[in-house]
């Protein structure tokens, strides 16, 4: 069915998140942008408007749709030089795709450079009409979401190269409070004493990695990046840039105001004040803010304790080596901090790997830039191993263009081949540690894999899997609005 047809203005405005006034990349006026809501099976039309003017920021942009698979619909993925070139300044670029298999908590954001540090991002929903929650749940509240994400009083031009910029603050729904800062508006999720809510918790942060926690109150798991779970409850939840929780919070607690707390791993990371928080408010409690404490026994969240409602097994013999196709990715910076996977860093490269694809002129191995396009064969089962330990971690690694199956967890000895946890979006770990996943091609396309701390993917921390090229160019229907050769970008960094 035709879906939401929307239109995002993109344009440059002065806000204050956290009491500081500083210029950003907004969608409609707002970080975050507005929330984009539909239902499995729709068509999602979306016009974004560039109105962008401000020479500090970049004026071109591009938007992606955060683990939306796009089968299909490759052209619509959004990654500037990968999929299209950016959307220039007074230009637009209609994105039309249909979300056939997917639901559950996604979310958009620019995807050129570090522009998304600039603000532009924003929550997308997708409903389930056949939630198989509802005969698991009776949730009251399914609308509830929850962004945490890191504000800076820097805009990323100006940030340093290859130091980890360090943010001013820490913003809960586009609202937060900076060490020294004013005691600004705090963001408030109201519920009612003897409800359900279902809460969506997405972390759109460029860098820092979350512990979150509602104090007094337990969250039960349901959905991790559009794979529903066996409810599993937890009270701590450490969430990377770019991955997506639904937990059901149980509103039993006597009617108070509890601290909603995201402890950032930069930067600030105490409370004093309402730094790093926000307020669950019952209904009927006093409009002040909380006096609750933190909870005395963590019980964290631990990936490999997760289970699919309704398990699909990973793709290939389940075993070592029991995949088509297997890559292993070493991983380096050198002393400019650019960040390298098998010896290549990824610099954009002129014209967008979906139009050589398509162009069928380059052998696979020839496509650009050099060493930073892995070619996969179609319907292969595909295996890549991550090792963890990378300087500057922790490092999500993000897919595009699939969901995968982590068959053995950052941190865990064990394979689970069976019923793995399928999502987009994977922890890598730590010194001695590393992460498997596997995945099926069944979606022809040049697929960006990266690291989702921003300033790592601009210093080079990604590898485009260029799948069943022959396929891509049998099934691709090009915009109208291409252009095939994209302005210069090589070698810009922070957008600089
Ligand atoms: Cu959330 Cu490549 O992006």
């Amino acid at each position: 069915s035709v879906g939401p047809i929307t239109e995002l203005h993109i344009s440059d405005s002065h806000i204050s998140l956290d009491g500081y006034r500083r210029p950003a990349v907004v969608a409609s006026g707002t970080f975050p942008g507005p929330i984009l809501k539909g239902n499995k099976g729709d068509q999602f039309v979306v016009t974004v408007v560039n109105h962008l003017t401000d020479p500090e920021m970049l004026t071109d942009t591009t938007i992606h749709w955060h683990g939306i698979e796009q089968k299909g619909f490759n052209w619509a993925d959004g990654p500037a030089f990968v999929t299209q070139c950016p959307i220039t300044t007074g230009d637009s670029f209609q994105y039309n795709f249909t979300v056939a298999h997917q639901a559950g908590t996604f979310w958009y954001h620019s995807h050129l450079a570090t522009q998304s540090c600039d603000g532009l991002r924003g929550p997308f929903i997708v409903y389930d009409p056949h939630d198989p929650h509802k005969q698991l749940y009776d949730v009251d509240n399914d609308y509830t979401v929850i962004t945490l994400a890191e504000w800076y009083h820097t805009l990323s031009r100006h940030q340093p190269i290859g130091t980890p910029p360090i943010p001013d603050a820490t913003v809960i729904n586009g609202l937060g409070r900076y060490k020294g800062g004013p005691a600004s508006d705090l963001s408030v999720i109201h519920v009612e004493y003897g409800k359900r809510y279902r809460m969506r918790l997405i972390a759109m942060s460029c860098d820092p990695t979350f512990m979150f926690s509602i104090d007094n109150h337990d969250m039960t798991i349901i959905e991790v990046e559009g794979t529903n779970v066996k409810p599993h409850t937890i009270n701590q939840i450490q969430i990377l840039p770019g991955q997506r929780y639904s937990f059901v919070l149980n509103a039993k607690q006597p009617i108070d105001n509890y601290w909603i707390r995201a402890t950032p791993n930069l930067g600030n990371s105490g409370f004093e004040g309402g730094i790093n928080s926000a307020i669950l408010r019952y209904r009927g409690a006093r409009k002040a803010e909380p006096k609750s404490t933190q909870q005395r026994r963590w019980n964290l969240l631990r990936e490999s304790d997760l289970r699919p409602l309704n398990p699909v097994p990973a793709p290939g013999k389940p075993r070592r080596g029991g995949a088509d196709v297997s890559h292993y990715l070493a991983m380096s910076v050198d002393v400019e901090a650019l960040f390298y996977i098998n010896n290549a860093t990824f610099t954009p490269p002129n014209v967008p790997v979906l139009l050589q694809m398509l162009s069928g002129a380059r052998p696979a191995q020839d496509l650009l830039p050099h060493g930073s396009v892995i070619p996969l064969p179609r319907d292969a089962a595909v295996e890549v191993t991550l090792p963890g330990g990378l300087v500057a971690g922790p490092h999500p690694f993000h897919m595009h263009g699939h969901t995968f199956a982590v068959v053995r967890s950052a941190g865990s000895n064990t394979s689970n081949y069976d019923n793995p946890l399928w999502r987009d979006t994977v922890n890598i770990g730590g010194e001695g540690e590393s992460v498997t996943i596997r995945f099926q091609t069944d979606n022809p396309g040049p697929w960006l894999f990266h690291c989702h701390i921003d300033w790592h993917l601009d210093l080079g921390l990604a590898v485009v899997f260029a799948e069943d090229i022959r396929g891509t160019i049998q099934s691709t229907r090009p915009s109208e609005e291409w252009t095939t050769l994209c302005p210069k970008y090589n070698n810009v960094h922070n957008g600089k």
